[in-house]
Parts: structure tokens; sequence; C-alpha cells
């Protein structure tokens, strides 16, 4: 299958409707009876138990995965890399993978934050550890950063795409460049990285790719529509992408986990300004314990995990059932009416 070409090229007028064959319709109701209960027989239900057959198995060793505790994979002694590592959360997960045995790069668009991680790093816990300076929306220094990571501590098995941009625009706000540039870091990056370090992972046959998304790569949020739409974008990266592992027959060497935080204490300009916006007390999670919960998640290889308190975890399992009506009642109560949030 080669349609690439059809997309990538264009002339003018050429395009040309797929005909639309419709089945022709038997007049009979009797003979129709006859036919939709020989279907019903002869193909739906042995589909039917061919299914849950095949699927039992799989259903059966998830069903006990959740019940019996998690058996934690060890990470000592593979390469971690973690985007954005010179502060906030990327910085505690830095030093948490260190902490578990890891090597770590820590990789930031801020050489100066990265290298103090790294000597963090050094200091407390003697493992090998560089920093590198990368700006993860541009191709190109990825590629740049692979080499330099591999050259330094060897190729990564732990891929952690963690850098992100918290401007929050919306879609008339700021100029379109910002907007351009909160989608290659927040999501672009995403795709360069995996691009550029996945195929290794399946050379060697391990690996494990982690995204940190948000609460709203599940729930939206109005006034925040680009950082929104990202994060839905991150959430619908990686679905795929674990769908193609299994395509691939690599669900047994890679493994991916999806990150859904909800408010992070981490830059104090961020979380001021957000607590300003808001009419109840926002219960900020460290980053240290949010790192603590992704690293437990990618040592039981759990695919999505949503690092907070537990009415967050029950509110973004149970949003789409919410009532768009008391979603907005819930958006009043704690809220009120937000101000666009930049000119
Ligand atoms: N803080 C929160 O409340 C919160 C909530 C949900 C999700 N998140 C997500 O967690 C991740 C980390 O957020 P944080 O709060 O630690 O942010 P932060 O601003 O404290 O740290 C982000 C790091 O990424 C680096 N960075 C920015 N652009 C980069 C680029 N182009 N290339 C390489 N590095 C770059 C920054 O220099 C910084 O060190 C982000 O993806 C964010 O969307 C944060």
């Amino acid at each position: 299958m080669a349609l690439e070409g059809a997309y990538f090229t264009h002339s003018d007028g050429l395009y040309e409707a797929a005909e639309r064959r419709k089945a022709p319709r038997c007049v009979d109701s009797g003979k129709r009876l006859q036919k939709k209960a020989k279907f019903i027989l002869l193909e739906l239900i042995p589909m039917v138990i061919k299914l849950v057959i095949v699927a039992l198995p799989g259903l059966l060793r998830d069903l006990l995965r959740t019940i019996l505790p998690a058996r934690h994979k060890s990470i000592a002694n593979q390469v971690a890399l973690v985007t954005g590592g010179g502060n906030g959360l990327g910085r505690a997960l830095c030093l948490r993978l260190a902490q578990d045995g890891c090597s770590v790069a820590v990789a930031d668009i801020d050489l100066v934050s990265a290298q103090k991680t790294a000597e963090e790093i050094r200091q407390r816990f003697g493992k090998p550890v560089d920093a590198f300076r990368v700006d993860v929306g541009d191709y190109g220094s990825v590629q740049q950063l692979r080499k330099d990571v591999e050259r330094s501590l060897g190729p990564v098995d732990i891929l952690v795409n963690n850098a992100g941009l918290l401007a929050m625009l919306s879609l008339s706000e700021g100029k379109a460049e910002d907007i351009r540039r909160i989608i290659d870091v927040n999501l672009m990056a995403h795709f360069w990285t995996i691009r550029e370090f996945k195929e290794g992972m399946v050379e060697r046959g391990r690996g494990h790719i982690v995204a940190i998304c948000s609460m709203f790569g599940i729930i939206p949020c109005g006034r925040t529509i680009s950082y929104t739409t990202t994060k839905f974008g991150v959430k619908g990266l990686m679905a795929a992408l674990k769908e193609e592992i299994y395509m691939d027959d690599l669900s047994d060497c890679i493994h991916t986990t999806c990150v859904y935080p909800a408010g992070v204490a981490t830059r104090k300009e961020f979380v001021d300004f957000v607590q300003s916006l808001s009419k109840i007390k926002i219960p900020w999670n460290s980053p240290e314990s949010v790192a603590n919960m992704v690293v437990d998640a990618v040592r039981a290889n759990k695919a999505e995990i949503v690092p907070s308190h537990f009415m967050i975890k029950l509110l973004t399992t149970v949003f789409p059932l919410i009532p768009t009506a008391l979603v907005h009642s819930t958006v009043d109560v704690c809220l009120g009416t937000v101000p666009k949030l930049t000119k």
C-alpha cells in the first residue's frame, strides 16, 4: 500500500470519488429472515465464541494484574533520558531514576539547570550522568541529542518525554508563532524523540517510553486551548503507539506509560497564577511525589497513571460520563468567570 504520493502531491481538479457499492436488498421478507438467521448462526455466533476463546487468557492476565500486587522490574544500570530534566518534575524524575540505579541523561534547553541536576545526581548517587542541551521541538536537535547521549552514556533504554511549556494560550491570544511553539514543544517533540530512540530499543529488545501528558489530556479546559490540544494529542499518540507495538509483536520488550498529572508545584509563578484564578484551594502535588509514582508505574509496566489524589483519579475516570451541565456548574463554582489569560 503506497498512498503517500496521493496525499503529498496535489493536482487541481483530479480528485476522484470512491465508488459506493450498495448490497442489493432482498424483497422477499421470508428469505431476508432466513439470510439473517444463517448469518447469525454460521458467522456471528462462531466469531463471538472464537473472540472469547482468543481474548480469555489476556483478560484473565489483566484481571490478575489488577488484583495481585504489581511485580516491579529492575531498572538498575539502564540508561534513562529525561527531557526538561533541568527543573520541576523533570529534575525530580532524574533524581528518582538515578536512585533506582539508572545512568541518567539530563536534557534541557536550559543547559545550566541541566548541569545542576547532573551535579546533584553525581553527589548524591554517584551514578553515571551527563547534561545535554536540546531543543526538543527541533528534529535536528533531537537527532544530535541521540548521538551525544550514545557517545557519553550508551543507548537509551528509558525515554521520558517530560519537557513542556505550561503556557496557556487560547486561540486568539499571544502571537501565532507562540501557538506553533507550544505545539512543537508539547506535541511534535514526542514524535521526534520516539522516532529517534525507539528503533534502538527494538534492536536491543528492551525499552520503555514515558510521556508526561496532563489531566488536561483527559479533561478539556477552556482558556488553555493550545495546551489542552497538545495534551490530547499526546494521549492519542501514546494510545496508538501502544497498539502499534502490539501489532509488531513487541509488547513483551517495549513498554509505554502515559502520565496524566494534575497540579504539580513546580514553578512558583505558575502555581501562584493558577491559584489566583481558583476559588478553591488546589491540592498541589510535590514534584518528588509525582516522580515516585511515575517511576513505580514504569517499574510495574503500567500503561497509564494519574499520579494524584483519589478525587482527581476518580474525576478523570468518570469524566466522559458526566453531563455537560454538571461540568459547567463545577467550573462556575471552582473558577467563576476566568478572564482571558493574556492579551
Ligand atoms: N506543573 C504542573 O502542574 C503540571 C501539570 C500537568 C502536567 N504537567 C506537565 O509536566 C511536564 C513538566 O512540567 P513542569 O511543571 O516541571 O515544568 P517546568 O517549567 O518546571 O520544567 C520544564 C522544563 O522543560 C524545559 N524545556 C522547555 N522547553 C524545552 C525545549 N524546547 N527543549 C528542551 N527542554 C525544554 C525547561 O527549561 C524546564 O527545565 C510538562 O510536560 C507539563 O505539561 C505539569
